[in-house]
């Protein structure tokens, strides 16, 4: 037996110490909530990603009378980011979350399966995805979207997987 201890790091930042690109992906997260379909949770979800060559694609949260058949924030920007630029890695995911007439104080977290595809996309272009997590009172900042699900299922693991350290 051998215990092993899987650790990540991510800085904290107020919104002005973003580093600029940042702060407009964040801006751009922050405003895509006016767009957020959420009738049945009213947890409003923005998300923007910056594409390496400077393009940004935004996506809200799309719910529907089917629970199951909405769609997370992140993932609706995604997969149309994939779809409309598939040769463009994302360097960056910004992600707001409003509800109760408010910014949440706390950076909104991924879901499981958006950090998956998350990844995915980071395999796909292998270039890591820095992921900020809006929060009204700090920003979450966490360099690579792997930093945020470890021991994820990817490609590899369809094959036996890689090493895990
Ligand atoms: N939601 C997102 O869009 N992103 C997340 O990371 C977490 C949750 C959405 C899904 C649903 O529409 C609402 O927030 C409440 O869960």
């Amino acid at each position: 037996m051998k215990e092993i201890t899987l650790s990540t790091k991510a800085t904290l930042y107020q919104e002005n110490e973003l580093p600029a690109e940042y702060q407009q992906l964040v801006q751009e997260a922050k405003h895509q909530t006016n767009h957020s379909y959420s009738p049945y949770s009213h947890f409003q979800v923005g998300a923007a990603a910056l594409l390496e060559d400077g393009t940004i694609v935004k996506g809200s949260n799309q719910e529907n009378a089917a629970y199951p058949s909405g769609l997370c924030a992140e993932r609706t920007t995604l997969f149309y980011a994939n779809s409309t630029y598939p040769h463009l890695a994302v360097k960056a995911i910004a992600i707001a979350c409003y509800t109760d007439g408010a910014f949440t104080p706390q950076p909104g977290s991924p879901c499981g399966a958006c950090r998956q595809v998350m990844i995915e996309f980071e395999h796909l272009h292998k270039q890591k995805m820095a992921v900020i997590l809006y929060g009204a009172e700090h920003s979450v900042v966490f360099e690579s979207a792997a930093d945020l699900l470890p021991m994820c299922f990817f490609a590899e693991s369809l094959h036996g997987g890689s090493e895990l350290i």
